[in-house]
Order: structure tokens, then sequence, then C-alpha cells
């Protein structure tokens, strides 16, 4: 069983293969330009773990890998759409940089480039995969939908909070450790305990996006910090606050989503300190990492064989990226 590190080494030295044409260079450079900054590859290295923990790596899961990752930077192009942001993998954004048009088009392509992908996969695994596939997909597409509808509510609850973050991250995560797995060899019981340690780790994967998003370092997250607050997203971090928020800071709250003074992402993070967002962050993680660490243990391989999953959990709830 190889380490993050060192399986996120070898998919990149493969994944940096060209995967587009030359011309129309409006079209295709925006997409090259964005996979060459490179972000963490963790979906893809899920899927050669989930596949490792029970057999050696075969080609499949290789094309496999690279689909899931285009998948997700598809994800984020249009999502960067969505949510209006400046600024990813510490770069201007690709509608901000090319315009909105044109990221709708270079996230398009990004999704059917990952299919060329997903079609390299053999008939007896293609369909099982397409079917997990596309059902993640769905989900993501729901997830970021009720992501947005969120926006405008005025009282969304922890459940509809997790549930939009399980729908919008976790489905991706889990289905890549499944279906690596799959290809794997596990049995359906193992591919469904690999799915709901990925679920579950996902949650708190989020939970982690959402901290760092507004409590982040902008020299290292690579996103604009305070870009949820701006935008009204009902985090767990706003919910909390609303909900532990004594009358007058609770109107001072609502006051700020309402307007939006010069000073909001200050005063929001103010507010959001008071009301102890820190602890309350770190109690979500454990609960999820906990539930995560339980699915993975429920799984029948020996224990030393999961001592790098074990280690990318740790890492992803504690990263500053
Ligand atoms: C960002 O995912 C989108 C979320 C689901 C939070 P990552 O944090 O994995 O993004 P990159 O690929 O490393 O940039
Ligand atoms: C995005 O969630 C999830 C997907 C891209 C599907 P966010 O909107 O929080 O992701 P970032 O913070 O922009 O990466
Ligand atoms: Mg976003
Ligand atoms: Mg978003
Ligand atoms: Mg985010």
């Amino acid at each position: 069983m190889r380490s993050f590190e060192e399986l996120s080494q070898l998919f990149s030295q493969r994944f940096t293969s060209d995967h587009f044409p030359a011309t129309p260079a409006s079209l295709y450079d925006p997409n090259r330009t964005f996979l060459q900054l490179g972000g963490k590859r963790i979906r893809p290295v899920l899927c050669l773990m989930g596949h490792e923990l029970f057999d050696d790596i075969t080609e499949e899961t290789w094309q496999l890998s690279m689909a899931v990752e285009l998948f997700h930077n598809f994800t984020l192009i249009h999502d960067d759409i969505m949510d209006q942001a400046p600024l990813r993998r510490g770069l201007p954004t690709v509608p901000a940089q090319y315009g909105v048009n044109t990221a709708i088009l270079a996230g398009d392509v990004m999704l059917i480039k990952s299919y060329e992908y997903l079609n390299r996969i053999g008939l007896g695994h293609l369909p099982a995969i397409l079917h997990l596939f596309n059902q993640t997909a769905r989900e993501v597409c729901e997830g970021q939908q009720l992501d947005m509808d969120f926006e405008t509510m005025e009282q969304v609850s922890l459940d509809q909070y997790l549930r939009m973050i399980e729908l919008k991250t976790s489905v991706l995560l889990a289905a890549s450790l499944q279906m690596g797995a799959l290809l794997g060899g596990a049995t359906q019981r193992n591919q469904e305990r690999m799915y709901e340690f990925g679920r579950k780790l996902g949650l708190a994967f989020q939970v982690q996006d959402d901290y760092l998003d507004a409590f982040g370092d902008p020299t290292k997250f690579g996103k604009q910090v305070g870009g949820d607050i701006l935008a009204n997203k009902k985090t767990f971090l706003l919910i909390h606050a609303l909900e532990t928020a004594n009358s007058a800071q609770a109107s001072r709250l609502n006051q700020l989503l309402k307007n939006q003074p010069e000073d909001k992402v200050e005063q929001v993070l103010g507010l959001y300190r008071e009301t102890g967002v820190d602890a309350w962050a770190l109690e979500l993680k454990q609960r999820f990492l906990n539930e995560s660490m339980h699915a993975l243990e429920d799984i029948a391989v020996l224990s030393a064989r999961k001592k790098p999953l074990i280690e990318l959990a740790q890492y992803l709830i504690q990263r500053e990226l």
C-alpha cells in the first residue's frame, strides 16, 4: 500500500499528457492552464487507494482516476461561475479570466473528456462504473442547486446543510473509493463500506473547506477568503452562529445578511468568533472522522493496509489549502 504522496506523484506523471487539441485555443487553453495548476488530486488518488486496498492497480483504474479528476475539474469551473468566485488555486478563476461563456464550454468539454477516459474501461466493468459515476454526477448537480437555493433562504437547518454537502462534495469522494474498490475486486459489502468511509470523510472535508473559506490564510488557501460570507452561503458556521447567538448578536447577524456593508466579512467573522465556531468546527470534523474510521475498520482486509487511507483522512481535515 503506497502513500498519498507516492500515488499522487504517479498520477500527476500520467495526467500531464495533453488532454485537449490545439484549436480553438480560446476554448482549450483555459482548460490546459487550469489543469496545469494541479490541485490536490485527492479524488483520483482515492480511486487508486480504493483499488490498492484489495489488489494491484490495473490500467482500468488509471483511466478511471483520470476521468474522476477531469470530472472534478469540470465541477470546479462551473462552480466558479455559480459562486462568482474571483480566485482558485491562487489564480483568477476560468470565468473571471476568460468570461462566463467560455467557462461554460470549457467545463462542458472537460466533462466530455472525462467520459472519454471512462470509455476505456473494459466492458466487464463499464456498466457498473457508469451506473455509479452517473448517479454521483446527478447528485453533485442536486447538491450544487441546493447550495444556491440556500443562499436566499433565511432558515437552513444543520441537517439540511449536511445533506447538501453530502450531495455536492461527499458522494464524489465516496464513489471514487467505491469505484476503485470495485475494479480491485472487492466484495459488494466491502465496496459499500468504502463508500460509507468516503461519505463521512467527505462531510469532514467540506466542513474544513467551509472553515477555511472563513478563517483560512489567504496566502495558502488559493481561493478568496470570505467568499461564502459575501454570498450568504448557509455553511455550518452561519447556522451555528445563528443558533447560538443571543438576541443582540442574532439581530446584528441578520442585518449583515440583508445589507452588504463594506466590512461585512470582518463583522461576520467577529460574530463567528463570539459564538465559538472554532470548537464547533472541531467537534463536527471529529464526529465525521470517527464515523468514517468505523466504516473503514469494518472492511475485511489487514488493518496495516489501511494506513495510507487513515493518514489521508487526517491530512484532509487539517489541511490549510
Ligand atoms: C474543492 O475541492 C471543491 C470542494 C468540494 C470543496 P478540492 O479542495 O479538492 O480542490 P483542488 O482540486 O485541490 O483544487
Ligand atoms: C463546491 O463547493 C463543490 C463542488 C465544486 C461540486 P464550494 O463552492 O465550497 O467549493 P470551493 O470552495 O469553491 O472550492
Ligand atoms: Mg465555490
Ligand atoms: Mg459552490
Ligand atoms: Mg468552499
